[in-house]
């Protein structure tokens, strides 16, 4: 049986991470490591929960001798690192958050790994064999290669400019993952991935803030002009080239994954009026009264779009699930799941919007 860490599985894109090996990989165990951070919540994966192939650790990367000791006990095979502090307006308020989980954290994962599965080998270049079969694979982002121009997509080769504290951290992070299959010969792949969307996504990115935000005839503030533009992917097509990736994927290699899907924020959100108002029997324009520009997030990334071609090519992945039916489907899991929205809602979510950049 192959034994394998997912970090962050009661995250967003996690949770459907692990739901997924967990029912298609019946011969692996899957290990959850999470902290349950603001962002973590178990009811993502309760439907998991009582598979024998589950088994669920609370702990925290950045405690170095925690994740020495359980590397040291389990004897992973292999590594699936999404745990991070992922968003972009958190990190330009408490920068060193995002230093100590996606660096020090990643680096806490690398050097357990690195020593676990080479014990007692030589440790330098040259020394990829002693790490047969294992792989670690760090979850990226396409934030990492800066912002684009009105036109051109961000390719494999595109050179890293991180503009934000979150992108800058997941860079270094990348860097260090590289770093160690250069050096140590750690056996690895990086997916780059454009902006997810879809259920268990946490209401303070723009998709399901201004959900919860019509639903509750709360303000929508889009950021400067509104003409920013996302390459948007349902989740669970991130999820099946996740599995794409962790299965075919050639090592030290590096993947983008988009979606083909690029809006600017202001057509997006008008979209997302439309269809609150359609399915919650408001009159046609009510939910769009609710728009409210306001001051731009420092540092504002343009655009990102993201050129799959490579994953397409090699791995014969491309996005299953249209705009118009995530987008649908996504609306109506946060319609169904009021009980989820009221609990991650509560508590301290209520103060972190009054101080935004107005
Ligand atoms: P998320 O914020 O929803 O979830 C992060 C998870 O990590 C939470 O469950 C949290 O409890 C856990 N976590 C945070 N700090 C931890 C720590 N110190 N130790 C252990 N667990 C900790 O994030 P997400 O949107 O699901 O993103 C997952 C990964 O994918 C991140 O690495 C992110 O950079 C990357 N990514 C996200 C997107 C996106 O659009 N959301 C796109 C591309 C890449
Ligand atoms: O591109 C991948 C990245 O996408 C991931 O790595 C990040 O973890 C994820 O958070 C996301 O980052 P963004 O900054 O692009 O996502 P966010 O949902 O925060 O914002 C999307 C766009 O909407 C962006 O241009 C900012 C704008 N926005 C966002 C919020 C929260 C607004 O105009 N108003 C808002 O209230």
């Amino acid at each position: 049986m192959k034994k394998i860490l997912v970090t962050g599985g009661a995250g967003f894109i996690g949770s459907h991470v692990v739901r997924r090996f967990v029912n298609n990989y019946p011969d692996y165990q899957i290990y959850n490591l999470d902290a349950l951070t603001y962002a973590g919540n178990l009811e993502n994966i309760a439907d998991v929960e009582k598979q024998s192939n589950y088994t669920f650790i609370k702990g925290d990367i950045t405690d170095a001798d925690f994740i020495d000791d359980l590397f040291q006990k389990e004897r992973f095979d292999a590594v699936i690192h999404l745990a991070a502090e992922s968003h972009v307006d958190r990190s330009i308020t408490d920068p060193l958050a995002f230093v100590k989980t996606n660096v020090i954290g990643t680096m806490n994962l690398l050097n357990a790994a690195k020593t676990i599965w080479n014990a007692g080998k030589a440790q330098l270049n040259g020394a990829k064999d002693n790490f047969e079969n294992k792989r670690f694979y760090h979850v990226s982002t396409d934030e990492v290669y800066g912002s684009l121009g009105a036109t051109g997509l961000f390719t494999e080769t595109t050179s890293y400019d991180p503009n934000s504290p979150y992108s800058a951290s997941k860079a270094s992070s990348d860097h260090f993952v590289r770093a160690y299959g250069e050096t140590y010969g750690l056996p690895f792949v990086i997916t780059n991935c454009s902006n997810n969307y879809g259920p268990n996504h946490f209401p303070e990115k723009l998709i399901p803030l201004f959900i919860n935000n019509i639903i509750n005839h709360k303000p929508l503030p889009v950021y400067g002009d509104g003409k920013y533009t996302r390459d948007w992917l349902y989740v669970i097509d991130h999820a099946i080239a996740i599995d794409l990736v962790f299965h075919k994927g050639k090592n030290h290699q590096t993947y983008n994954i988009g979606g083909f899907n690029e809006w600017q924020n202001i057509d997006l959100v008008k979209l997302l009026c439309e269809k609150m108002d359609e399915k919650l029997g408001r009159k046609q324009g009510e939910s769009e009264q609710l728009i409210s520009y306001v001051k731009d997030r420092p540092g504002h990334d343009l655009r990102y779009a993201i050129d799959s071609s490579k994953i397409n090519k090699e791995l014969g992945w491309k996005p299953t699930v249209t705009f118009e039916e995530g987008l649908s489907k996504t609306i109506d899991w946060y319609l169904s799941n009021e009980e989820w929205l009221k609990n991650v809602t509560s508590g301290e979510y209520q103060n972190y919007y009054s101080n935004q950049y107005e």
